[in-house]
C-alpha cells in the first residue's frame, strides 16, 4: 500500500479499521488534556475499561459471601483460573489442557525449571542469546548456581554478528549442534525485547530437540503480539506475563504452557501445592498428592482472583476480535509507524536508524528506533509533548502500537512531534 504522511490519509485509515471501535474500550493516561500517544502498550498495557467491573466484581462477592465466596460468587474463586484456558489457549495456540495462569512470569521460569532442567555432569548446558531481560538472566544463573554448575561455563550465549542488530537463525542453529549432547536446555525469549525480532521458534525448537534437548520460550513480549502455535511447534513449556500486550494491569498473573506429552509423566518432576491437587478432592484434605489434569498440576497457591480478574476481562476481548485481526491491524500500523519514521527522517535530515528487522515475519509490534546523536534530551520532549515511548539505554527508543487502541491518526502525530522535537533543539 502507499502511504502518506498526512493527516487526512491518516484518518482515511482509521474509518476503514475495523478495531477502531475499540479504542473507545480502553482509558488513556491524559497529556495536556488528551489522550497520550501510548507506545508502551509492550510494557503495560492500558486498561480495559470493562476491568473495573470485573474487580469490582470480586469486591463485592467478598463483601456479600465472605470465605462462601470461594463457591458461591458469581464466578467462584475455586476454580477462577480454569476460566482462562479456552480463551488463553486461542491466544497462544494451544489445547486448553496446556495452558494455566498463575504466579508471576520469572517465578513461573524458575518453576518451569524445576520440571525441565535436570542437568547431569554431562548434559547441563543453557543456551540462551545474549542481553537477555536481566531477569530471565538472573534466574538462569540462579539455577545453574542451584545445581551446582558454574555460569560461566554452564550457559552459552546466543551472539549476533558484529555491526549486526539481530540474531541470525542459521548462527542459533549451529550453535545448539556445537553445543550437542551438553546441551539441556534452550530458553530464549521468543520476541526480543530490546530489539523486537521475532526468533523461528518452529526451527529452534526443532534443532534443541534434535540433540535432545529441552526448549522453552519466554513469551514476554510474544503473548498477545504475535501468532503462537505451541502446541504444533512442539514448544515443551512456556511463560508469559499478561499485564504488556495482553492489558491486564501492573504485575498481574502469568501464563504458563506445559506440552501435553509431560502431563502425568511420572518422570518430570514439579514443586506442588494443594491448587494442583484434583479439585474434586482438593477440600478433603488428604496427605497424597493427586496432580490435576494438564498444565494445572502445576498450580500451587490458591487463585489470587483480584489479579486474574482484569485479565479475564481483557482476555474477553481477545476473543471477541481474535488474534488473526489483530495481526492484520499490526502489520498495517506498524508499516505505517515505519514510513512516518523515514519521512521524517528525511525532512528534516536525521539519522533514526530502526533496529528491529524490516522483514514483516520477524517482527511484531514493536519498533526500536536507534537515535544517532539525538538522545534522551529528544525522548523527554516526546513525553512533554503528548508521547509516551520508552528509552533504553543508551540510545534506543521503543515504539509498540498496540493494534487494540493505538490510531493511524496517532502515528501521524507523533511524527509532527517529533520533527518539531528535533528542529526545535
Ligand atoms: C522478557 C521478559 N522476561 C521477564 C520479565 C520479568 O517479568 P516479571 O517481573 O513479571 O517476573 C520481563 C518483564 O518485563 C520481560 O520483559
Amino acid at each position: 500500500m502507499q502511504f502518506e504522511n498526512s493527516r487526512t490519509f491518516a484518518q482515511q485509515l482509521d474509518a476503514k479499521d475495523p478495531l477502531a471501535k475499540y479504542r473507545n474500550e480502553f482509558i488513556f493516561p491524559q497529556i495536556n488534556n488528551k489522550d497520550a500517544i501510548y507506545f508502551t502498550g509492550n510494557s503495560l498495557g492500558l486498561q480495559p475499561r470493562s476491568a473495573q467491573n470485573y474487580v469490582n466484581d470480586i469486591m463485592s462477592d467478598w463483601g456479600n459471601f465472605a470465605v462462601e465466596g470461594h463457591f458461591q460468587a458469581e464466578k467462584p474463586w475455586w476454580d477462577y483460573h480454569e476460566r482462562f484456558a479456552e480463551q488463553l489457549s486461542k491466544v497462544v495456540g494451544a489445547k486448553p489442557k496446556e495452558v494455566t495462569v498463575m504466579n508471576t512470569l520469572t517465578v513461573n521460569l524458575h518453576l518451569m525449571m524445576v520440571s525441565f532442567y535436570r542437568p547431569t555432569k554431562k548434559r547441563y548446558k543453557i543456551i540462551c542469546e545474549e542481553k537477555a531481560f536481566p531477569s530471565d538472566q538472573y534466574m538462569i544463573s540462579s539455577q545453574v548456581r542451584f545445581h551446582g554448575f558454574d555460569p560461566e561455563d554452564a550457559i552459552v550465549e546466543l551472539k549476533k554478528r558484529d555491526g549486526e542488530h539481530n540474531f541470525r537463525t542459521e548462527d542459533i542453529l549451529a550453535k545448539i549442534e556445537e553445543v550437542g549432547e551438553e546441551c539441556a536446555l534452550v530458553l530464549i525469549g521468543g520476541v526480543n525485547y530490546y530489539t523486537g525480532q521475532v526468533f523461528d521458534m518452529k526451527t529452534i525448537t526443532e534443532a534443541g530437540h534434535k540433540v535432545g534437548a529441552f526448549v522453552g520460550w519466554d513469551l514476554a513480549h510474544a503473548a498477545g503480539n504475535i501468532k503462537l502455535e505451541l502446541h504444533d511447534w512442539d514448544v515443551d513449556f512456556a511463560a508469559w506475563c499478561s499485564y504488556k500486550y495482553m492489558n491486564s494491569g501492573p504485575g498481574s498473573a502469568s501464563g504458563c504452557f506445559v506440552n501435553e506429552k509431560y502431563h502425568n509423566q511420572k518422570d518430570i518432576p514439579r514443586f506442588e501445592g494443594w491448587w494442583g491437587h484434583n479439585k474434586d478432592r482438593r477440600f478433603l484434605m488428604e496427605p497424597e498428592f493427586q496432580p490435576e489434569d494438564g498444565a494445572n498440576a502445576w498450580q500451587i497457591s490458591n487463585a489470587p482472583v483480584l489479579a486474574l480478574a482484569p485479565y479475564l476481562a481483557s482476555l474477553q476481548m481477545f476473543d471477541e476480535v481474535g488474534m488473526d485481526a489483530l495481526i492484520e491491524k499490526r502489520n498495517k500500523i506498524v508499516a505505517y509507524l515505519e514510513f512516518i519514521l523515514h519521512e521524517i527522517d528525511k525532512e528534516v535530515d536525521s539519522t533514526f536508524e530502526v533496529i528491529t528487522p524490516a522483514n514483516q515475519e520477524e517482527r511484531g509490534t514493536q519498533l526500536s528506533v536507534f537515535l544517532h546523536g539525538e538522545g534522551k534530551e529528544l525522548f523527554n520532549y516526546l513525553m512533554q509533548n503528548g508521547v509516551i515511548p520508552d528509552w533504553r539505554e543508551p540510545n534506543v527508543i521503543r515504539l509498540a502500537p498496540a493494534p487494540f487502541y493505538c490510531s493511524y491518526e496517532d502515528m501521524y502525530e507523533f511524527g509532527q512531534i517529533l520533527k518539531r522535537g528535533i528542529l526545535e533543539k
